[in-house]
């Protein structure tokens, strides 16, 4: 752990060891090593992006996603671009200076109309930064989209394991996932890659290959959440991802890529009751709440009993200010571009 900490590779068959043998003790120690180096490289800013989820609809058929095609039980949803303008500008009043437009897999949402929006988000709100999270397009869509006014782009890897991505994505395929992250490295956005915890069939070894592939691959940003079951999908009746073992890889990642910005997400927030505080505590620095309108909320249920999705939600920065203050962070409204990006540009 303090060869981690102090900067050195380990290899696969170290880290297998480690998370096969952490207990409390261990784990309190990586999470006091992820905070310290969270402390050294961004000090105790937590950065706030305004997440509006604009369409439930989805082409894929992701095995664990309660917006899968297959759902047929989902009351789908699609806000048009005149209502995504209107939550950016209710969010730039509340002083958010990011907004992650995030998404199914939904081709009504051509490159055209998409280029359309985000230069108007960009001209009402030059100095915002627009995350995309839309999922797999070709290189040409991604490059008109950066040319547009986009800045980062968050396409988690969801597992580095070829036979798990496999068994559970029937309609992708491992190669293009890894192939379009590249892309969008190359093409020239800041990226977010990441995980879920807890998959059915994950072992440790392939929680040690996330952990390498991240470190490989160098991503601005890592969402990193358990896994969760949704009542409608093949993976209804698996047990959740824990938040001990979530807070173990979130803590690793921050040693092995210390200057990634790391979501305290809603998944752990969904998990337990504290769990976006203890993300915090364990090396995660950004929190995005949801500013998409409340009447869509709860048809954006990516598995059971997601929290911000009812009335107590209308305020969901107010709430989460409160929390990162009592954590004993300070919310920063600031773009929060990654260290590495401040450094590359
Ligand atoms: N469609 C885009 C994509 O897949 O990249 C973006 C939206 S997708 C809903 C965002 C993330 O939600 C996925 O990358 C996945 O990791 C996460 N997710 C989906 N279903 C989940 C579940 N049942 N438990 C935990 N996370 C889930
Ligand atoms: Fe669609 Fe993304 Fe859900 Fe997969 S994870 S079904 S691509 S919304
Ligand atoms: Fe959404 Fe607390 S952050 S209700």
């Amino acid at each position: 752990m303090e060869q981690l900490a102090a900067g050195a590779v380990l290899h696969k068959h170290e880290l297998v060891y480690l998370l096969n043998h952490l207990d409390e003790d261990s784990r309190k120690q990586l999470q006091t090593l992820a905070h310290q180096k969270r402390v050294q490289a961004y000090g105790t800013s937590v950065y706030l992006r305004g997440l509006i989820e604009f369409s439930n609809i989805c082409k894929q058929n992701c095995l664990y996603c309660g917006l899968r095609s297959s759902n047929k039980e989902l009351s789908r949803y699609r806000l048009l671009p005149e209502e995504i303008t209107a939550c950016c500008r209710e969010g730039y009043e509340l002083g958010y200076r990011t907004f992650v437009l995030q998404s199914g897999e939904d081709d009504w949402y051509t490159t055209e109309k998409l280029v359309l929006l985000i230069s108007s988000i960009k001209s009402m709100f030059p100095d915002a930064a627009i995350t995309l999270s839309i999922g797999e397009r070709e290189d040409e869509p991604y490059t008109r989209l950066l040319e547009a006014g986009a800045d980062r782009y968050l396409l988690r890897h969801e597992t580095a394991s070829p036979a798990l991505y496999q068994a559970l994505h029937p309609t992708m395929t491992f190669e293009n996932r890894r192939s379009r992250l590249r892309a969008l490295q190359r093409i020239g956005y800041q990226i977010g890659a990441g995980f879920m915890v807890g998959l059915p069939g994950q072992t440790s070894a392939d929680l040690a290959d996330d952990l390498l592939y991240l470190q490989q691959l160098q991503p601005d940003m890592i969402g990193i959440g358990p896994f969760l079951p949704h009542h409608a999908t093949p993976l209804k009746n698996e047990p959740p991802g824990t938040v001990e073992q979530t807070l173990d890889m979130i803590a690793l990642a921050r040693l092995m890529v210390p200057d990634a910005l790391i979501p305290a997400t809603t998944a752990m927030g969904t998990a337990h009751p504290q769990g976006r505080e203890l993300a915090l505590q364990a090396g995660a620095n950004v929190v995005m709440p949801n500013l998409s309108p409340l009447s869509v909320r709860p048809k954006y249920m990516l598995y059971n009993n997601k929290i911000c999705t009812g009335d107590e939600s209308a305020q969901c920065r107010f709430c989460l200010e409160r929390r990162i203050e009592a954590a004993g962070f300070h919310v920063d409204m600031g773009r929060g571009d990654s260290l590495k990006h401040l450094t590359h540009s």
